[in-house]
């Protein structure tokens, strides 16, 4: 017989014993947070009711924001407690690798999810499971937490019995101060969530160091060369300040100029009003128009909360032209050209499903990174006398956080040293940035820029602003 023993430190057993809905483990590098999460996912498998056959079945979630890491971190810890030999069930290498165990009355699987992989993210819109296990969590964006507490407790069904407990568990380093996870766990603290954090890796109450390197959390501020921030972060557990790379629009965005109070903008209605849609699983999308003087204005913006395909997409988006803009408004859609793609599971399009409710979105002139970020900058940059080239109004919050800088490039690590990848980073900030891209390169932009010809002419300078500054 084989014995496998796991006694938790302080924090991870009161994070065990819980029974919140939401938990959030928190701490420093190496503290011993994956482990309490495999465990916890075990024991509550191992404690679900029995159904009518005898049997304890359930079903857990195991997400992780890449593939790469879910195989070569979380995979591998998971197995590292629980080899799939010795539990009597299979493991399924191929993506979404899935993990049995059958012993005893217990029959469990753990399905492990990658958010990189299209198939495995549509997977999870449509997932029955018990609960679920969300690693590293600060690198996993709010929408996907969000589906994923819709899909708690759907397995065993009600008619089985239902799910005894269910919910979700995260772990994470600490994240910055502006993060959802901050936001939840210690600003809004919605009923049924709790946050559990470890102490500093230095302090004499530091958890887990005999499962750890001599010195190891010393030699991690040896390392760090006075990156306090880091050390902060990795070492005591603290949460960090947002640092993120560098803006993409830089300078080139101005509150002042390139904000109008709400309700400011005038819509003319004899123009078409441009919609910018980005496909994808968290889609966006942007309304603007272009007035006669050549100023671009951004009325709207569509940013769902959760997870969304095309086939939900539509009829939001639909609802919204209806509620935002009066019967008459002629609109002209344009869309990222890879909605061309088509979807796996049902062989159509994002363009054949915005199609079928009577939708036609145009592919976007361009792809290219370059062009559709100088479009941007090119209206950006671009004044009429005192005022700018796009002015968006002030409820437009995301596209607003976007051009301020929280459209950033990605950073990547070079021996250990941070420098800004030449591709923005994708996050909540990059979609509805690629829809603005979208829209203005569809709009004429992109047009404008291939021609050379980047400067409003001076005759469009008396036009009026729309709005008083
Ligand atoms: N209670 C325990 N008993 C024995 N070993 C443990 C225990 N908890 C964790 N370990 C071991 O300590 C090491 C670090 O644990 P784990 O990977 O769970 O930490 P972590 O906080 O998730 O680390 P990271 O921040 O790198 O993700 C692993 O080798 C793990 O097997
Ligand atoms: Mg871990």
């Amino acid at each position: 017989m084989i014995e496998i023993s796991y006694t938790p430190a302080k924090t991870a057993t009161k994070f065990i014993r819980s029974n919140c809905m939401v938990r959030g483990l928190m701490g420093p590098v190496g503290s011993g947070k994956s482990s309490a999460c495999c465990w916890e996912l075990f024991r509550r498998a191992c404690s679900q009711e029995a159904g009518k056959d005898g049997v304890r079945r359930s079903r857990w979630l195991i997400i992780r924001n890449t593939y790469a890491e879910l195989k070569h971190t979380t995979l591998k810890t998971f197995q590292d407690w629980f080899p799939p030999h010795l539990f009597g069930g299979n493991f399924t290498a191929t993506p979404p690798m899935v993990q049995t165990m059958r012993f005893d009355d217990v029959e469990v699987e753990f399905v492990f999810l990658a958010l990189d992989h299209e198939a495995d993210v549509r997977k999870l819109k449509s997932f029955e499971c018990t609960g679920a296990w969300v690693n590293e969590a600060s690198e996993v964006s709010w929408q996907v937490v969000r589906t994923l507490i819709e899909r708690c407790g759907r397995y065993p069904s009600k008619r089985d019995g239902g799910a005894t407990w269910r919910g979700i568990i995260m772990d994470t380093n600490p994240p910055h101060d502006r993060h959802w996870w901050f936001k939840k766990f210690e600003e809004e603290r919605p009923k049924g969530w709790e946050i559990f954090k470890q102490p500093s890796g230095l302090s004499k109450e530091a958890e887990n160091l005999e499962n750890l390197p001599h010195d190891y959390y010393q030699q991690i501020c040896a390392a760090s060369a006075g990156d306090t921030d880091a050390v902060d972060v990795m070492v005591h557990g603290n949460y960090g300040a947002l640092k993120q790379g560098q803006p993409v629009f830089g300078t080139l965005w101005d509150e002042r100029l390139h904000v109008a109070p709400v309700k400011a903008l005038i819509l003319d209605l004899h123009k078409p009003v441009i919609i910018g849609l980005d496909f994808g699983l968290t889609p966006a999308a942007v309304f603007l128009q272009q007035a006669a003087n050549g100023q671009w204005r951004v009325f709207h913006e569509m940013v769902p909360d959760g997870i969304m395909g095309a086939e939900q997409f539509a009829p939001v988006l639909l609802t919204a032209m209806k509620e935002h803009f009066p019967k008459e408004q002629n609109f002209i859609l344009w869309g990222d050209p890879a909605g061309g793609q088509r979807n796996q599971a049902d062989a159509r399009t994002a363009f054949d499903v915005f199609k079928g409710y009577g939708l036609r979105v145009r592919p976007a002139p361009t792809q290219n990174l370059s062009d559709r970020l100088s479009s941007v900058r090119n209206v950006l940059a671009r004044r009429f006398d005192n005022a700018a080239g796009l002015v968006l109004n002030a409820d437009c919050i995301c596209l607003r956080q976007a051009l301020r800088g929280g459209y950033h490039y990605a950073t990547v690590y070079e021996n250990g040293s941070p420098r800004p990848a030449n591709q923005p980073a994708k996050d909540e900030h990059s979609h509805i940035s690629d829809a603005l891209q979208y829209a203005l390169c569809g709009g004429g932009e992109w047009q404008r820029l291939k021609s050379g010809q980047q400067r409003i002419k001076a005759v469009l300078q008396k036009e009026p602003l729309g709005w008083d500054i």
